[in-house]
């Protein structure tokens, strides 16, 4: 038993994956004897119906110069973001003349480039210094720090009040949401919203998608977590929007200004969780065993290939990946490499199971006969690119969401 990071009530795992390394911790082999492990138990809350995972390394051990994970790698992602901010700018920040929108886990810049090339007042607040600088470089003005109450506190001193706060797949990496929560309500103007998208516990639970649980995702948000979280700092859900991305999203706005209407997105929303049955612990014992199930079905599969000698490559070095290779016990043996188009990644081996990550080129230029998609959230991008790959004979392994060959 222990406590619920945000409401204090007791909690217990309701499973475990392991023995897990840091998910985007590619290693080099002198590393290997002194790779950390920490074990991987997500566990729910039932007082405030957050799901959230016991354990998880500091996050200076996750979130340095160093950090493996660049946003620009997806051109649909490069998309995603613009379209996002000129939602932002179309709803939010027309009635001001020197709006100002901050974006917390702001990474290299992929959705605040958007408002710096409008010209608007911006700062991102990313701690992993690498990634803050190649923001900088495309004119993002950006700070690297943690963002919390006492940051905010500055960013007031500072710059004066937002008008939005904004984050995307960072919120449920942040372990103090309490003090990320009172610090964005102290940092907005009374009529400002925070407005922040995460994986959908909803789509993990229907697709098994139970590789979006690593050491980054601290929490698995739905809408009556996110209502529950944050209305004791005085922040009120007001919309939620799903969107396509990482395998199933929703984005959330909160209002400071709790006279604002709820939409009835909403409403049907947390009516929809509670049918799910999204709070209700049978749902966690039958994903607990689904997980069982897709590790059972993918660990026969490619131990048949290895018996086979069949040449298997994998396709996107991704952080979800760590915990399915972990999980699974997939190794060298199984997969000869991880195609990843990410510099950093490229001649480092990935986390715990030690399978080299080599360039793109290395796929294409002599195709595999099984390439697993670890990037499966990216799957349009990646199958309407990849067309040669199949023209050669060559077929994919997919688990989310059930292992299959297409
Ligand atoms: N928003 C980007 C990046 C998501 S990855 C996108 O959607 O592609 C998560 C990012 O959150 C990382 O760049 C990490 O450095 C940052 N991060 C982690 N903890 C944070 C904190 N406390 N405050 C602000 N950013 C944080
Ligand atoms: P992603 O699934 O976005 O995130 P996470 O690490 O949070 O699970 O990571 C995608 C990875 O796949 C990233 O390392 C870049 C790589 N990638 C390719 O190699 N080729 C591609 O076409 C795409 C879209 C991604």
């Amino acid at each position: 038993m222990t406590d619920c990071r945000i409401c204090g009530s007791p909690i217990a795992p309701f499973m475990t994956f392991g023995q897990m390394p840091v998910a985007n911790g590619f290693l080099l082999p002198e590393q290997f004897d002194s790779e950390y492990f920490f074990e991987l138990a997500p566990a729910f809350c039932s007082a405030c119906n957050i799901l959230q995972i016991i354990d998880q390394p500091d996050p200076s051990k996750m979130f340095h110069e160093n950090y493996a994970f660049f946003s620009r790698t997806s051109k649909y992602m490069q998309d995603h973001f613009a379209k996002f901010a000129a939602k932002v700018c179309g709803s939010h920040l027309t009635d001001y003349d020197d709006p100002f929108v901050v974006e917390l886990g702001s990474n290299d810049g992929i959705m605040l480039q958007n408002f710096a090339d409008a010209g608007i007042r911006h700062l991102g607040i990313e701690p992993s210094e690498n990634v803050a600088e190649i923001a900088r470089g495309h004119g993002v003005n950006t700070i690297s720090d943690f963002f919390d109450e006492m940051v905010a506190d500055r960013l007031i001193a500072e710059h004066g009040l937002a008008d939005v706060v904004l984050s995307a797949n960072v919120m449920c990496h942040i372990p103090n949401l309490n003090s990320v929560a009172s610090g964005i309500a102290k940092l907005l103007k009374p009529s400002g919203v925070l407005i922040f998208e995460d994986p959908y516990l909803g789509d993990i639970i229907k697709k098994t998608s139970y590789d979006q649980i690593y050491d980054e995702h601290v929490f698995v948000f739905s809408a009556t977590s996110v209502a529950n979280a944050f209305a004791p700092h005085g922040l009120k859900l007001v919309n939620v929007e799903p969107q396509k991305t990482h395998g199933g999203s929703m984005r959330y706005t909160l209002a400071l200004d709790t006279r604002q209407q709820t939409s009835t997105a909403v409403t049907n929303c947390l009516a929809r969780e509670t049918k799910l049955g999204l709070s209700s612990a049978a749902t966690f014992e039958r994903f607990r065993e689904n997980c069982e199930t897709s590790r059972h079905r993918l660990t026969r599969l490619l131990g048949k290939f290895r018996d086979e000698n069949r040449r298997v490559v994998g396709y996107g070095a991704t952080s979800k990946s760590t915990t399915v290779m972990n999980y699974c016990s997939i190794g060298p043996d199984h997969i000869e490499f991880v195609s990843d188009t990410t510099p950093a990644k490229q001649g480092k081996f990935t986390p715990g199971t030690h399978i080299p990550v080599k360039p793109y080129q290395d796929f294409i230029s002599d195709y595999p006969e099984y390439a697993v998609l670890f990037a499966w959230n990216h799957k349009l991008e990646i199958i309407a690119k990849e067309d040669a790959f199949r023209q050669s004979g060559g077929q994919w392994i997919e688990f989310i969401p059930s292992v299959c060959i297409s």
